[in-house]
């Protein structure tokens, strides 16, 4: 019989919060999350004004040492990356080793934690704040350049190396869409709206892959390996792996005939595990503000490329306001995400299906590097959950010839 008395004997108190909805990991003084609300600040700054005003680098500045750059410190740190943005050459033999089949996410998490063979002086755990900094500014710089080849490998496209006259964003599409034989022109709003997707991305305090780069840094792992693991829980379709089921989604919606009533009702309906993906999350519950500035950024995208009239941005528009009006929907709080719209954004900007939560780990880079950072400089202690064991009690070894 279950005996209270003898487990608390055996484990002591523990809380028990199941997904940690209402426990605090760590203290930081990285970003501002109201869900209630619906307020994102980084560092204190609005997300809306840094979205408008802002450039990504900027941005990462701004999160990782927790001030706006000046203009000096802003030029240093943007040529210090592009300093580094070339890779070993021995990494592109790693990329033959993949099967064609595997998922780029995979391929990344795989070359980031790579990168600890490349510089084995990452994963001391004494690093001074010059080797740290270094550490900072080569994950930074080739990111991009690992991200764009993923493609490239993928797609059996020779490889493009960084274009150092160029800047962050342009740089990556550069890497990304160029040939060797063809001119490439670079489009102004492409590059202003992937500008705009990867500030918004860039972070979200303790939420899924964060809270996994923080727990698996706190045993003194190094930034390249918990940035690494990172990427993986990103990977996941109920974190940043739902950018990509969202088009998904609304791809088989079209090719089902386009009744996005009838998705609405699976959603609806507990006896179907589908789910209404880019709707609802665990923080807002409310419009997320993220989600708010995409939808506009994807209209202005769609007009500007002449995709306005594009099949998956009706169906898009159909589920949003369906959902909107639906008490399935208004009792639960279930807004559309930044997941919902960015998607469509990507699609509209020629990024493949399977990049786009790729595109998710460019964007929430200088995030994980900020809290992996302050981890570290805070010496917090090694993560360590505790559980409320339900197995069985003491019992005796059964010989085989017993079982
Ligand atoms: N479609 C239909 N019903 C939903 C959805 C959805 N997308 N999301 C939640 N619900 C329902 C649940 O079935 C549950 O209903 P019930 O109370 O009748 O049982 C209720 O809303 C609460 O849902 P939970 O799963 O408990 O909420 P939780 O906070 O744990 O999950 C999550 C949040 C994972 C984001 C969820 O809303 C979801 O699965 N959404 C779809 C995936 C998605 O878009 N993920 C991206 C998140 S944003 C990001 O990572 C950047």
């Amino acid at each position: 019989a279950f005996d209270i008395g003898k487990l608390r004997d055996q484990t002591g108190y523990v809380t028990l919060d199941s997904g940690y909805k209402n426990t605090g990991a760590t203290k930081s003084a990285i970003t501002f999350l109201d869900g209630e609300e619906g307020i994102l600040r980084y560092r204190g700054y609005p997300i809306e004004q840094l979205a408008e005003k802002s450039s990504f680098l900027e941005v990462a500045y701004l999160l990782i040492y927790g001030a706006l750059p000046t203009e000096a410190e802003l030029s240093h740190f943007s040529g210090q990356i592009t300093k580094h943005t070339l890779v070993h050459e021995d990494m592109r033999k790693i990329f033959d080793g993949f099967p064609s089949a595997t998922h780029p996410m995979a391929i990344l998490s795989s070359l980031i934690c790579a990168l600890t063979g490349f510089y084995p002086q990452s994963v001391s755990p004494d690093l001074s704040p010059e080797e740290m900094e270094l550490n900072i500014i080569r994950l930074l710089a080739k990111m991009p350049t690992i991200a764009a080849w993923t493609y490239k490998n993928n797609m059996g496209h020779p490889l493009n190396y960084p274009r150092n006259d160029m800047d962050y964003c342009a740089n990556f599409l550069y890497m990304m869409f160029s040939f060797p034989t063809e001119k490439y022109d670079i489009n102004p709003v492409v590059v202003s709206a992937l500008n705009k997707l990867l500030i918004l991305h860039a972070d979200h305090e303790q939420n899924c892959s964060t809270s996994t780069v923080r727990l698996v840094g706190s045993a003194n792992a190094s930034l390249y390996g918990s940035v690494s693991a990172g990427i993986n829980a990103l990977w996941g379709p109920l974190h940043g792996g739902a950018n990509q089921e969202v088009i998904e989604m609304l791809e088989a919606i079209a090719a089902d005939g386009g009744d996005t009533s009838k998705f609405i009702a699976k959603a609806k309906d507990k006896n179907d595990s589908f789910r209404l993906m880019g709707f609802g999350h665990r923080v807002y519950k409310n419009f997320d503000p993220r989600a708010k500035i995409i939808k506009k950024a994807a209209d202005e995208v769609l007009q500007a490329l002449g995709m306005q009239d594009s099949p998956l941005l009706k169906i898009a528009q159909e589920l949003e306001q369906a959902a909107l009006t639906d008490q399935y929907f208004i009792e639960r709080k279930l807004y559309p995400n930044v997941d919902f719209y960015s998607g469509i954004i990507y699609k509209a900007l020629g990024i493949p299906t399977e990049m786009f939560t790729v595109m998710f780990a460019l964007g929430r880079l200088p995030g994980w590097i900020a809290q992996w950072k302050e981890m570290r400089e805070n010496k917090e202690p090694i993560g360590r959950p505790r559980q409320i064991y339900t197995g069985e009690l003491e019992r005796d070894y059964v010989e085989m010839n017993a079982r």
